[in-house]
């Protein structure tokens, strides 16, 4: 049955400032408004069906009514209820490996949010011990690798990454985490890319220069290549395990990759993301998969070259020059400043607007362009989630 366009719900003075300032000369930049009109409004999915979350179907480029929005780090840190279970689980490892507790702080946000994606409780380094490479994370200090990584002798010591035998308790919380939320929202599940994996590995934890890594790669590439094709594999690995147990979708950090030239990207990073695609491409080749580079603006042509399906972009890029850059065949998410988070409703309602309408009707997922800070207020990002999900195209 052909009925009216789904109401807009951007408020119309928002929309008339916006296209004023565009001003005739500009590109018209992609507007949020319904593009098809007099198509049934019943096909448009507007929460998670049985058969699949609104997220995976706004990645796939169907029709939705709204962008799916959820946050990076969405679980921990800035909400009450995580601090005081941190107060009872003082141990990192302890809260990202014990199923329980996984599920339980993976749905402390999914519980007051409802976010269109619940991303599993977890940290890239997790895999870490299962490749023989022991780490924690030091409260105040972040990650500490025990014995970095910095002779040929030490990359023959890391071990291919075997999931159910080292991390059986992330396929047992995606599993339980599926059962709970009930295709509402997507259950994602995440690795670390190559390169960032490698460069906690190397230089022993977080690094302002990074100069230990660069040693290696600019004086014995060959040691490093070794180290990055484990990972490779391992990673691979990792991300079909995490789809066999219920990620419905993952997101793949490649966090420290913008610290490479684009040169250097392309043959320290992007070789191995593209075989990490590949080869998951072969056995799921429906999994929706997801870039996150933070600070990527001077990469971002190369980023699909990878063959994911979204690329996630920082707020150092306009969404609106990043969505040109990346062409049509892929979908985006991002791109707010973690920051706006901090401000008042009036401005979070404000940007969530700009951000949307650049990215314009499909192959939109709207996130922050990094984590969620440490601080931020937790009514606030309830007013993130309300003015987002109030959104109609
Ligand atoms: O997004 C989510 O809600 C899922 C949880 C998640 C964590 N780490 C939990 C965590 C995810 C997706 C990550 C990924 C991760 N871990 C990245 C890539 C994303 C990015 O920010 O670029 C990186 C680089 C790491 C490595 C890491 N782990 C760092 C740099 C830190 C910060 C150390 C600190 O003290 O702040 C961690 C620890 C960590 N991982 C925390 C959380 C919630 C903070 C410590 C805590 O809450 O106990």
């Amino acid at each position: 049955m052909a009925t009216a366009c789904p109401p807009l719900s951007l408020p119309p003075s928002y929309l008339s400032r916006r296209s004023a300032r565009a001003g005739p000369a500009r590109r018209p930049l992609p507007s949020v408004r319904c593009s098809a009109i007099g198509e049934a409004v019943a096909e448009t999915a507007t929460v998670g069906t049985a058969e699949e979350p609104l997220l995976v179907s706004a990645i796939k480029g169907k029709k939705v009514e709204r962008p799916p929005v959820w946050l990076m780090r969405q679980a921990g840190r800035y909400m009450k209820s995580y601090q005081l279970l941190c107060e009872r689980h003082p141990s990192f490892r302890e809260r990202s490996e014990n199923v329980d507790l996984v599920v339980e702080i993976s749905l402390q946000p999914w519980k007051v949010f409802k976010p269109d994606g619940v991303i599993l409780f977890s940290d890239i380094l997790t895999p870490l011990p299962g490749m023989n490479i022991p780490f924690d994370i030091v409260k105040g200090k972040g990650p500490v690798i025990f014995d970095p990584l910095r002779t040929a002798a030490a990359v023959g010591e890391v071990r291919e990454f075997v999931p159910e035998e080292w991390v059986p308790y992330v396929g047992q919380a995606l599993n339980l985490l599926r059962d709970e939320v009930n295709n509402e929202a997507a259950v994602l599940g995440f690795v670390g890319a190559p390169f960032t994996l490698a460069s906690y590995c190397v230089e022993g934890g977080s690094s302002k220069n990074f100069s230990k890594i660069k040693k290696m790669a600019f004086s014995e590439p060959a040691i490093l290549h070794n180290l990055l094709q484990k990972f490779a594999t391992s990673m691979a690995n990792y991300i079909k395990y995490q789809a066999d147990n219920g990620a419905q979708a993952v997101q793949i950090f490649d966090s420290w990759a913008t610290e490479l030239s684009p040169v250097d990207f392309e043959e320290f990073s992007l070789p191995y993301l593209k075989q990490i695609v590949d080869s998951v491409r072969e056995t799921h080749p429906d999994l929706p998969l997801i870039l996150y580079a933070s600070g990527s603006g001077g990469l971002l042509e190369r980023l699909p070259l990878t063959g994911v399906d979204v690329v996630s972009l920082d707020w150092t890029v306009d969404m609106a020059e990043g969505r040109k850059r990346l062409g049509s065949n892929i979908a985006v998410q991002g791109n707010i400043d973690p920051g706006v988070l901090f401000g008042s409703k009036e401005f979070i309602s404000k940007r969530i607007y700009d951000t949307v309408q650049k990215a314009g009707n499909s192959g939109h997922v709207l996130n922050l362009g990094h984590g969620i800070k440490v601080g931020t207020p937790e009514e606030n990002v309830a007013h993130f989630f309300e003015v987002a999900k109030g959104i109609r195209y």
